[in-house]
């Protein structure tokens, strides 16, 4: 491992560490779900639907049974029992409710109609292509307009004052409609179960964002007692959403398991992750603004459809950051979820804001088109002092500082507000500017630090890592508190015999686990400086431990801890004094000393319950367009971001990053297409389905405020993990408008839009 310089221990919240997982994955030595194996694995291959709505006449599996190597194939004639969640309930959540092979009814292309288990995968496979099915297929709804049809219940989420009233009496309006497409959640690792039954127990190996949720889900499904279940997700090659919750073919595999008594393995393939595993459902957006002639806001509708399959509520709640990101008298926010043959859709990176503020930031683009007035200045106009929605002070807010940094980073001085009129290298340049934000909150987490006799810490926690830093920030917190260097503490996460985790879902994980590690920590240490007191032949027995210290993972005098400022953390000495704390546990004869620490969460708390908590944050982003190829590129991305204090500014600048760069993908690039006859993903694979490579990369560059946020924990830390691709889509958007005179409000911004550009000289 390289040595990197890092700062002294009471420096290292903030500081820029490298993963300390990191060697694991570059070196091939991280073991994935479907990476492991067991004697006697035997390979599931799931069987897809070949329609998207109707149900199965007859299902042959015959021909597939008698192949070499099956063992098992397994369908609804012959499921056997597995159970539903009981519906709504909070412990255990899952996006699609109906159990695999429940009924002959088919809702949605792709959807698993068996599955087939044999000794090797090629068996499976070859098996899997000799099911017959004969369908009674109905025609299924794919429609893209959201409108189309609809006849359901549209909700009012959020309402004050008198917006019709407000809009009709408006000095300016807008009033337009924004569309955004399914997204497919695409992670580098698919997902993936290998299910192991000891007796009555079973083990499951997951690529999972949850794995207590998972293991409270496959208990009630599975019909076995909680403690039977154990769910292990160490690695994950991340989720963005997908893998919050469970799929089917984790059920599937730990049924087929359970039947033959032998482990079974069973994977999604990259086809499948596009109609089995859930996706950013596809929204239409109407919003209407109205302003006085100064721009100022005095009304704002916002009201959208959501897309859902045919038997799972999902709402994506586009409006959710709408009461409260302006000022604004008179507003409301509604929603009406629509059905179709599609899979259940599922939380993906920033659900709601992402989309929903796609259309909000594109409609105050406009706005300040109509009103003459610069973008950035009508933001800050109508910047809220105060969460309007629930009429709560914010806990922090510096939205205003990320608009005045960014447009100073980018040049936004320089900015010609007309269509077309910025030229640079033969390009026409276009400047846009969005707006994001996040909610935060403390969740619930459980944590154990252990101080071992062999010199080493560790720390245990289920949550798990999806590829955020989790590790490293449990190990900072260590280090920050005890001086033991990072390479003697072991993290284990992602295992739910370790104590209770969140989940890691709503970028809440970083502000869950602070309090819960340092507690868990302090306590450990404190434990261990009574030890170092009470113990004879320490060298400190008789002393007060209010006298005594941790440093360097030695236990030293306070009074005679020499003061070392600024020195690099390797090879600089701490204690010349004290006896590592490893010696005090041989005295005393102790095997270890543990500690928990648990975090109290933020909805009981009074004093949390006070404030509107929420981070913030504003992209700038500029385009290249070359009339003559009618080409668009994005160039530069600025992201300024309010997000508490900022823990490990690597591993928290690359989340604002790859948010970026997945905001790119969703301006430009991404969209699922349904066939309209079959409702097939018709591009659901990586050839079809573009997502941002590296030649689209445009420069990036990301600014954390670093403003504290005393009110969510200790530490002043909230999420950053989801915040970072709102804002980016609208931004490019605007930007395109700016360089091309193009407003495209369905996304992605295609080719074909922008050949309408009447900017056609450079
Ligand atoms: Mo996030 S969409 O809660 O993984």
């Amino acid at each position: 491992m390289a040595t990197h310089t890092l700062p002294p221990a009471a420096n290292i919240i903030g500081a820029a560490v490298p993963r300390i997982d990191g060697p694991l994955k570059t070196t091939g030595r991280a073991v994935y779900a479907v990476d492991h194996d067991f004697p006697g694995l035997v390979h599931g291959v799931a069987v897809q639907s070949t329609i998207g709505k109707g149900r199965i006449r007859s299902l042959d599996v015959t021909a597939a049974e008698k192949m070499p190597g099956v063992v098992l194939v397994f369908h609804h004639g012959n499921m056997g029992k597995v159970y539903r969640l009981f519906p709504g309930q909070d412990d255990g959540h899952t996006n699609e409710a109906r159990t695999p092979f429940e009924d002959d009814g088919i809702y949605y292309w792709g959807q698993f109609i068996a599955v087939v288990v044999a000794e090797t995968l090629e068996q499976a496979r070859a098996a899997a292509s000799t099911v017959r099915v004969e369908y009674e297929q109905e025609a299924p709804d794919v429609r893209t307009d959201l409108a189309a049809g609809f006849e359901g219940k549209r909700e009012s989420s959020w309402r004050r004052g008198d917006p019709e009233q407000a809009l009709g009496s408006a000095a300016v309006t807008i009033d337009e409609t924004y569309s955004t497409p399914v997204e497919t959640h695409n992670p580098m690792e698919m997902h993936g179960t290998v299910a192991v039954w000891d007796g009555d127990n079973v083990t499951l190996y997951e690529s999972s964002q949850g794995v207590v949720n998972h293991r409270r889900v496959m208990a009630e499904v599975l019909g076995v007692p909680y403690e039977n279940v154990r769910v292990i997700s160490r690695f994950i090659g991340s989720g963005f959403g997908g893998k919050l919750f469970p799929w089917p073919q984790s059920t599937m595999a730990a049924a087929a398991a359970r039947k033959l008594n032998r482990p079974v393995k069973l994977s999604v393939d990259r086809r499948m992750m596009f109609s089995n595993v859930g996706h950013r459902p596809r929204t239409q957006q109407r919003i209407r603004l109205g302003a006085t002639q100064d721009g100022k806001l005095t009304a704002i509708r916002h009201d959208f459809y959501t897309q859902t399959s045919e038997l799972d509520d999902f709402v994506e709640h586009c409006g959710e950051q709408t009461p409260f990101l302006y000022s604004c008298p008179n507003l409301e926010v509604t929603t009406a979820m629509v059905r179709r043959n599609v899979g259940a859709p599922a939380p993906m990176r920033g659900p709601g804001a992402v989309p929903g503020l796609f259309a909000l930031e594109s409609a105050m683009d406009e706005l300040a088109i109509k009103l003459k007035m610069d973008p950035v200045e009508l933001r800050i106009k109508n910047d809220a002092e105060r969460d309007e929605g629930r009429n709560l002070p914010f806990s922090s807010r510096h939205l205003k500082e990320c608009y005045q940094v960014g447009a100073e980073k980018i040049g936004w001085k320089q900015r010609t507000p007309e269509v077309g009129s910025m030229r640079r290298n033969g390009k026409i340049i276009g400047m846009g500017v969005g707006a994001a934000s996040w909610s935060a909150a403390r969740i619930p987490c459980t944590a154990s630090v252990e101080l071992c006799p062999n010199g080493r810490v560790c720390v245990r926690c289920a949550t798990q890592d999806i590829g955020t830093g989790t590790y490293t920030l449990f190990a900072q917190v260590v280090h920050a508190k005890t001086g033991v260097p990072l390479d003697r503490i072991d993290v284990f996460l992602g295992d739910t015999a370790l104590p209770d985790g969140p989940t890691s879902g709503g970028s809440m994980v970083t502000s869950a686990m602070l309090p819960a590690a340092t507690g868990a920590v302090t306590q450990a240490v404190t434990r261990l400086l009574n030890i170092a007191a009470q113990t004879p032949g320490s060298p400190f027995h008789g002393s007060h431990p209010d006298t005594l210290t941790v440093a360097e993972g030695r236990v030293v005098s306070k009074t005679q801890q020499p003061q070392v400022v600024g020195a690099a953390y390797h090879g600089g000495s701490l204690t010349a004094n004290g006896i590592p704390f490893e010696e005090v546990l041989r005295l005393a004869d102790l095997s270890g000393i543990t500690a928990t620490g648990r975090t109290f969460p933020s909805f009981e708390d009074p004093k949390a319950q006070k404030y509107s908590l929420h981070s913030y944050g504003a992209h700038f982003a500029e385009v290249e367009w070359d009339p003559g190829i009618a080409h668009v590129r994005v160039s530069r991305i600025f992201s300024i971001f309010d997000c508490g204090r900022i823990i490990n500014t690597k591993a928290g600048a690359n989340q604002i990053l790859g948010a970026a760069v997945m905001g790119v993908g969703m301006a430009l690039f991404e969209g699922t297409h349904y066939d309209a006859k079959f409702g097939q993903p018709i591009n659901g694979n990586f050839a079809d389905y573009l997502v941002t490579t590296c030649a689209d990369l445009p420069e990036l560059d990301v600014t954390f405020l670093d403003y504290p946020d005393l009110i969510v924990n200790e530490y002043g830390a909230r999420g950053i993990g989801e915040i970072g691709m709102a804002g980016v889509a609208p931004a490019i958007a605007s930007a395109v408008y700016h360089a091309t005179g193009v407003r495209v409000r369905e996304l992605p911004i295609r080719i074909e839009d922008l050949l309408q550009s009447k900017v056609v000289e450079a």
